[in-house]
């Protein structure tokens, strides 16, 4: 059994909408354990963590970063870091906010930037810009890096974020959980 482990930060509950999108999507693929970590619960599920084959990052883009408690959950994976205990995990990354920009391109940047740190292996969105899937459109907003998702500054909900974006999640969740599967062999 893969195990995919997405650790997510999100203050309104839209980037949280995307995350269960993003766990849909890698509990798609059989024989895929999912596990959704709220940030404020990861240092208690740090056993999650490290028993996973590949951990997801999710944020929303505050002032062109990830969230303050995002960055500071990564910050207490120094520990882990010394040792270089995530050495090898997959690795991947989402993010959401209210610009079609936002600058959401630096958070997945410090996403990627923190597994490397950690000597993670980094899947990227793989999907071309405007893929559709049905009547869906994924990337939209041409991430290459990882998902890319807007919301409205309204309240979260089955389309806000966009079920388009949702998708994008999703498609990222059943990429990293497929590779996660052939790595497991
Ligand atoms: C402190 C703060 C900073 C923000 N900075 C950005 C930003 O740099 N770019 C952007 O597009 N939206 C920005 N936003 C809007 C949020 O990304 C947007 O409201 C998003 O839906 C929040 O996700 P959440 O509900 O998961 O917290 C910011 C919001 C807050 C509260």
């Amino acid at each position: 059994m893969a195990k995919v482990a997405i650790v997510y930060h999100s203050g309104f509950g839209h980037t949280k909408v995307l995350a269960e999108a993003v766990a849909k999507g890698a509990a798609s693929v059989a024989g895929t354990q999912v596990d959704l970590v709220p940030v404020e619960d990861a240092a208690a599920k740090a056993a999650t963590l490290d028993a996973a084959d590949a951990i997801i990052f999710g944020s929303p883009t505050y002032m062109g970063n990830v969230s303050g408690p995002f960055k500071t959950w990564a910050d207490t994976t120094a520990k882990t870091w010394f040792g270089q205990g995530w050495k090898d995990k997959l690795a991947a990354g989402f993010t959401n906010s209210s610009g079609p920009s936002g600058d959401k391109f630096n958070t997945l940047v410090t996403m990627w930037t923190l597994a490397m740190q950690h000597s993670m292996i980094w899947v990227s969105q793989g999907l071309m810009v405007g893929s559709k899937e049905g009547d869906l459109t994924l990337n939209r907003l041409s991430a290459y890096g990882g998902t890319m998702a807007t919301s409205e500054n309204a309240a979260p909900g089955e389309n806000n974020p966009s079920k388009d974006d949702q998708a994008s999640g999703a498609a990222l969740g059943r990429r990293v959980a497929e590779f996660a599967k052939k790595l497991k062999g």
